[in-house]
């Protein structure tokens, strides 16, 4: 084992796909990235080719290896992370995809989602799953493409495509595709189908035939730290365990090393995502969360979480810079958010996908409110970053509510936590400390750790606590009456985006 000192995780998220290379300290030592294109072809419909998703991640495996100067036979084993409920059906006999990846922003469904709500109402599943019935999560999704494209429905029947979210894929990719790929996923990536049992870990016959899915199109469920297949010629890993497999925001909670009930985190990416453990109940949200599954080590029992999951908020700022050209580049929503005192009066409503977790609205549309003469530039960059910390505000409460404890404070990761502003801003409207880690990467990292963890390459959960380490924290610095009359003002404004769509 001595000259396996590193692992390699592969992170494919909504926007790019990046793979890092660890050492057993936890260090990064290499790394590769790449940006896919983002297909838009209508208003509420996003899609990725998948083709293309699996050229970038053996492109940046390559670029990860090159970078720190190594080669396969230094690495233990290989830990994938992924964007979850994002849908591929694909041929088993060409290994072609039948339609492109439809992402979990994607509200195409909407129509599929009222026609299961029908019969039940849209949490009709939700105590065996966890979910409401909604547009995000992946099962309607392949309904979709079953319905839509032309032959699918036969074919699938046939027994010629599978499904899987983007772990899926990938693992089928690396481990030889048509010649003899492992068609599995994990737990945490199951959970966001709408079809896996939270307590039993397996599919529902009864769902799947409701979603008109055949049996034979799913993976097999497996646990998110076990050695899944081997590495194959195509992917510049031969013979490499693959080895861990969580959804990224799962993975996050990992690398962030939230073991214990009650420890959160949120993960500042295209949307947020807020986990807290709840150990290993699977807790029922009476506000607007989702119950999800954390993470399952090997034959250990699966750990639980609650999420908060926001569908805009880093991907606010890109519109901004994107549709309306007021920045080219991300960074600079700081300076000019800086330039200002306050928002102005100004709050921004991102409802681009309708609003996720706690409301759940899909007939929700963005909108900017409390506009004067007064507002400039300045109050709209604040009121951009403002919107991501009040949408973490609205589903701490969901938090605090669910579970009758207060957090203690919040561990943050993901592209925005750079943004000193925000996360000022983040502890004053929250009223609890938040801190960064020193290793930014925890996505990556928690899928290395699963992988590391199932080879023995790392000992357990202790050796990811060991690791962890704090960069900085943000104290609440806000007076209550402050706090709250601005919340205060940010719900009004939610309630003017909702019954927005005929
Ligand atoms: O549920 C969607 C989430 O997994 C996407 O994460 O980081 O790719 O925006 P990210």
């Amino acid at each position: 084992m001595t000259d396996k000192q590193y692992v390699l995780a592969i992170d494919q998220g909504t926007t790019s796909t990046r793979a890092i290379i660890v050492d057993h300290g936890g260090n990064v030592i290499g790394s590769g990235q790449r940006e896919h294109e983002q297909i838009m072809p209508k208003a509420g419909w996003v899609e990725h080719d998948a083709v293309e998703i699996w050229r970038n991640t053996r492109d940046v495996v390559g670029r990860a290896l090159a970078d720190a100067d190594i080669n396969r036979h230094s690495l233990a084993a290989v830990g994938i992370t992924n964007q979850r409920e994002t849908a591929v059906v694909w041929d088993k006999n060409t290994g072609e995809p039948v339609y492109n990846a439809i992402v979990w922003q994607d509200t195409r469904t909407q129509a599929i989602v009222d026609r299961l709500a029908e019969n039940g109402g849209t949490e009709r599943y939700k105590d065996r799953v966890g979910l409401p019935l909604a547009t995000y999560f992946a099962g309607p999704k392949v309904t979709w493409i079953l319905e839509n494209v032309e032959g699918a429905r036969e074919r699938a029947e046939a027994g010629d495509l599978l499904m899987g979210t983007i772990d899926t894929w990938l693992t089928w990719n690396l481990t030889g595709g048509t010649s003899g790929g492992v068609h599995v996923t994990d737990v945490t990536n199951a959970s966001r189908t709408l079809m896996m049992d939270l307590e039993t870990l397996s599919w529902q016959e009864d769902i799947a035939a409701d979603l008109g899915i055949p049996m034979s199109m799913l993976p097999e469920i497996r646990s998110s730290a076990e050695v899944y297949g081997e590495g194959t010629a195509q992917s510049l890993l031969i013979g490499t365990p693959i080895a861990g497999m969580l959804g990224d925001q799962q993975a996050a909670t990992f690398g962030q090393a939230c073991f214990e009930v009650g420890m959160a985190k949120n993960t500042y990416g295209t949307g947020n995502f807020m986990l807290i453990n709840t150990g290993t109940e699977a807790v029922k949200s009476e506000n607007g969360l989702l119950t999800t599954v954390a993470y399952k080590i090997g034959d250990a029992d699966p750990i639980y979480a609650l999420e908060g999951s926001i569908a805009v908020t880093g991907s606010l700022v890109q519109w901004i810079r994107d549709n309306l050209g007021l920045i080219s580049d991300a960074s600079q929503i700081e300076a000019m958010a800086a330039s200002v005192e306050d928002n102005g009066g100004a709050y921004f409503v991102p409802a681009f996908s309708g609003l996720f977790a706690p409301h759940w609205r899909p007939d929700a549309r963005g909108a900017l409110v409390g506009l004067t003469r007064y507002v400039n530039k300045g109050h709209i960059a604040r009121a951009v970053l403002e919107a991501t910390a009040f949408q973490t505000r609205e589903v701490n409460d969901a938090m605090n509510a669910d579970s009758g404890v207060d957090l203690k404070e919040l561990k943050v990761d993901g592209g925005m936590v750079v943004n000193e502003l925000l996360m000022q801003f983040q502890a004053d409207i929250l009223g609890v400390p938040v801190v960064r880690p020193k290793v930014a990467e925890t996505t990556a990292m928690g899928s290395a750790y699963a992988a590391g963890i199932a080879v023995g390459f790392w000992k357990g959960e202790q050796d990811v606590i060991d690791n962890w380490a704090e960069d900085k924290r943000w104290e609440p610095q806000m007076d209550e009456k402050e706090r709250e009359r601005t919340y205060r003002l940010w719900q009004k404004a939610v309630t003017r985006t909702l019954d927005w769509v005929d």
